[in-house]
């Protein structure tokens, strides 16, 4: 079966001095995570879709549902965990505690924040997602990317047409990521920030779709002035 997971668990402390998580903040009159939830119910693949928020923002995240009448029974709103991939485990403990995982499912999952999603870039992720065990959305690398171990010189320039950024959906075979995460020491647990880093690490191999450059992540402040510019410009087309 195909599941869609939200990952909203996050306190957005890099947005700065804002009186709530950045998912929760409006875009264009609605709360930037009720946008990334029209997404994701436009696509009937989806058995459900849940929704990991921080333990304090379950029931407001609840009332925007229905505020919004986007309170589809297949949608669940569950309590995150303390880091990214702790938030994309609690979804997988959720669903597995309704029922059985088998082989075949698989999990669709999304940065709340990143609400400019389109419809092939979820399709593309359920289609690669079914065949291989983890898939990472990304798009080509547009500047140079200098890597720089101590931060006061260069440590060397990758060749650009081998880069790429990483972006979300990240799609994973269930079974397979508990299984991977499981044999991470507490350690490797702490330096993983990509969850498909945890396939990388353990030589498996994870399947690239393209995104799109306005697939952005609303990180700061500043990146709240660029998706407010870019729901502009689609709403003057
Ligand atoms: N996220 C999550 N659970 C966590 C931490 C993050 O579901 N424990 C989610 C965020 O809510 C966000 C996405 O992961 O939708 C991308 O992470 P990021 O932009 O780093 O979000 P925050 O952790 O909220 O931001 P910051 O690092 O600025 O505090």
């Amino acid at each position: 079966m195909i599941y869609a997971g939200i990952l909203a668990g996050g306190k957005g402390t890099r947005m700065g001095n804002v009186p709530m998580p950045k998912q929760f903040l409006t875009l264009n009159e609605k709360p930037i995570i009720i946008h990334t939830v029209e997404k994701f119910i436009l696509n009937n693949d989806f058995e459900k879709i849940i929704i990991a928020t921080p333990k304090e923002w379950v029931n407001h995240t609840n009332d925007l549902l229905k505020k919004y009448k986007v309170n589809l029974p297949k949608i669940e709103v569950i309590i995150g965990g303390n880091d990214r991939n702790g938030t994309i485990m609690s979804i997988i403990d959720s669903i597995e505690k309704e029922k059985k995982l088998n082989d075949e499912d698989i999990l669709v999952t999304h940065d709340a924040v990143r609400p400019f999603l389109t419809h092939r870039i979820i399709q593309e992720n359920i289609e690669q997602g079914l065949k291989h065990s983890a898939v990472d959305t990304v798009i080509s690398a547009i500047d140079t990317i200098v890597s720089s171990e101590d931060g006061e010189v260069i440590s060397s320039i990758p060749r650009r047409n081998f880069m790429y950024q990483g972006q979300t959906p990240q799609t994973f075979n269930m079974k397979k990521i508990k299984e991977l995460y499981n044999q991470l020491s507490d350690e490797e647990k702490e330096i993983l920030t990509d969850a498909c880093k945890i396939f990388s690490i353990k030589g498996e191999k994870v399947k690239l779709v393209i995104g799109e450059i306005f697939n952005i992540k609303v990180t700061t402040p500043y990146d709240l002035n660029v998706a407010n510019a870019i729901i502009k410009g689609s709403l003057d087309k």
